[in-house]
Order: structure tokens, then sequence, then C-alpha cells
């Protein structure tokens, strides 16, 4: 069989402008150390660093039981594998659940990879859009029809990249009890699980659940903490996990003690660090909403849950170049999401927001004024 490794079409795109800021990430700010020692009460600058060696495969024990307490109450630490970022995670996965011919189902917009995997993989995708017009909801009656044309693996991704959707708890146990009936596997990308605007909307994860759903959760969203490269698979089926740990062994092998020494203790304040990213998405939002009453051709349908959204324009891949041209500040459009509905995702994470948004809504206007291309404005 040919071999066939997909450009990500994100990193195609970022890639063309190698100097600019990306204004479109999908993680919240980063932490600083200072910042981490005022939240959780301890010297990050002093931390003993004693983790030099090769780490087991799955991640020590310490870690993950450390993980089943704070975060996945009804299940037990052999459940959890750690990989380096949710990124291998996903791919391990994949490959350990797919054969060729077998039918996928994804929602988009979609973070590429879960519809380009499986697509690698010689699976048959079936993408199922979400719209903003519907509010990002799932269509249940669709979802039924695809899961009963033969699916293996339903992939789930809410809170969801780009758009924020999320499902209610209703929407979820019909989803599980349909992928039930249907002898239809889960796999929930969860790594924006804690960055709900309400609190009263979050899930808990779906493998914590159901033993039909893998789960996936990774350091980076959440959490706020990309330098750090752990992510992990949350799977009840022993015999699955073997098949997983048998992948990943051709991959990273273990994960970075160093990581998993920084994430152990940050574990612990899940909650707090949560709260301190979803506190900055939600004043990006009401900074949004007001900045767009006025900008009528920015339409956008804000989600419940995550760190980004999109927004529709039309012709967005044009508008996101020159905006990139003009400001080396990138903007991801639709094509990067699997989808051709029009508009481009934006950070929700970040407290330069403010500033930032300026410049997209006004380069915008001075074009429609014009009715022209804008060079080198400032
Ligand atoms: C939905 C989703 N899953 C997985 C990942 C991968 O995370 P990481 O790059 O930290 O491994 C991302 C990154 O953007 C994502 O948005």
């Amino acid at each position: 069989m040919e071999k066939k490794f997909l450009n990500m079409t994100m990193m195609d795109w970022a890639d063309q402008w190698p100097d600019a800021q990306s204004i479109s990430n999908s993680n919240p700010e980063p932490f600083t150390a200072d910042e981490l020692s005022v939240l959780t009460g301890l010297d990050w600058q002093q931390m003993t660093l004693d983790q030099w060696d090769y780490q087991s495969a799955v991640g020590n024990l310490t870690l993950r039981e450390s993980m089943i307490h704070h975060l996945y109450p009804n299940n037990h630490p052999d459940d959890l594998i750690c990989c380096a970022g949710a990124q291998e995670a996903l791919f391990v996965v994949f490959n350990a659940l797919l054969n060729g011919g077998d039918h996928v189902i994804t929602f988009t917009p979609a973070f590429e990879p879960l519809a380009m995997i499986p697509t690698l993989l010689n699976a048959r995708l079936t993408t199922l859009p979400l719209s903003s017009t519907n509010k990002w909801e799932v269509d249940l009656n669709k979802l039924e029809t695809a899961l009963k044309d033969n699916a293996k693996l339903l992939v789930l991704n809410f809170p969801h990249n780009p758009t924020g959707a999320h499902i209610t708890h209703d929407v979820m146990n019909q989803i599980i009890s349909m992928c039930k009936k249907h002898q239809v596997q889960i796999l929930s990308d969860e790594v924006f699980r804690g960055l709900e605007y309400d609190v009263k909307n979050r899930l808990p994860a779906l493998a914590d659940v159901s033993d039909q759903a893998i789960s996936i959760g990774v350091s980076s969203k959440a959490y706020g903490l990309p330098a750090i490269r752990l992510g992990w698979i949350l799977c009840r089926d022993a015999k699955l996990r073997k098949k997983m740990i048998t992948i990943k062994n051709h991959l990273s092998i273990c994960i970075s003690g160093l990581d998993a020494s920084f994430m152990l203790k940050i574990i612990p304040f899940s909650q707090q660090i949560w709260t301190r990213n979803t506190q900055i998405i939600i004043s990006n939002i009401e900074h949004l909403q007001q900045a767009l009453a006025h900008h009528p051709r920015f339409k956008c349908q804000i989600g419940k849950a995550s760190s980004t959204c999109f927004i529709h324009i039309d012709d967005a891949k044009s508008f996101c170049q020159r905006f990139a041209e003009n400001y080396g500040l990138i903007l991801l459009p639709n094509h990067c999401f699997a989808t051709q509905t029009e508009g481009f995702r934006l950070s929700l994470g970040y407290r330069n927001m403010k500033f930032h948004s300026n410049k997209w809504l006004n380069m915008d206007n001075i074009c429609n004024d014009l009715n022209t291309t804008p060079s080198n404005l400032s």
C-alpha cells in the first residue's frame, strides 16, 4: 500500500509567514513560572529536577494515580497511557483501531488530524457539518443515519475546536446509547474539557462513563501549558491498550520525565488553572461581542466552551492572507479545518486579544470602504 503522509493544511498555511505571530492558537495564554507560583503556592523556579532517566512506556504510576484521583474517578491508573502530546495520542489510537475501509464519522469544521489520520489509514470518512445557524448543535438524526451505515468509530471533539461548540448531558447520553445500539466505538478528544464558560456544562470524560469510549487529554489546552508535551489516553480495554503501547513504542516510547514531574505538581490544581484560563476567555468574549456589533461583515456564533471561536466572513482565505501580509499576524482560514464554510478561527485565550482584534476589524473596514487591498497599513 502506498505511504501517503498528507501535509497538515494548518502548518502549511502558517509556514508561509515564518516570522509572523499567530492570533489563532487554540491554547489559552501560557502561564509564566511566577504566575504558577502565585496560583499553586509552589516555587516553580526552585523545582527539583530529578527525573532524567527513561520513563515507563505508559507514564509513571504516581502521575497516573494522581490523574485518576483528580480527573477520572471511575477509572483505574492502568487505564491511562501517557503520550508525547495529544497529537501522538490521536495517532496511536487511530492506528490501533482502524483498518482500511472502516467507516469513521467526524464533525466539521474539524481539528484537521481528526479527519486526516483516518483518511491516511484508508478509512471511509463521513463528515457531519456543525452549523452556526443551528448554534453548532449536533443533528442527532443525521448522526444516527451515519452510525447505522456499518460505522466502526465516532470521533467526538467537545468542547469543540474551532467553534467552541459543546454538547449537553442529555445529548452525550443519547450519543452513548446510539453508539451502544449500533456497536460503534467512540474516540472523544476532550483536550478543552475544563474550559466551559459555565461550569454546569462540564461533562464527565466519556471514558469515565462508557466502556465504549476512549478519552484524550493534554497539558497544552485546558491547562495552558503547551511547553509540557504531555497527552494521555484513557481506555478501559486492556487488549486495545496493549496494541496502543506497541504502536507508541515506534514513536516517543516514553514521555519526558521532566514533563511528568511538572504535571504531577500541576494536576491537583486543575480546577484553579482551568478557572484562570476560562476567566481570560470570558473577558475576551465580552470584548469581541461588543466589537462585532460595529462590524456586521463578521458574524460569530460564540460556543459554550474552549478557547477559540469561528468567525464567518466571505472569502476568508484572501482576508487572512492580506492580514498576514499587512500585519504579520496569522489567522487560520476555514480550509485548515476541513470545511468550505467561509470563516477563520480566532484565539479567545490570550490577554492581547483586544489589541490585535482592533487590527483585523479595522483592516476589513478600510478594505471595504476603498474596495481595495490594503498595503503597508500600520
Ligand atoms: C482538538 C485537539 N486535539 C488534539 C490536539 C493536539 O494537542 P497537542 O498539539 O498539544 O498535542 C489539538 C491541538 O490543537 C486539538 O485542538
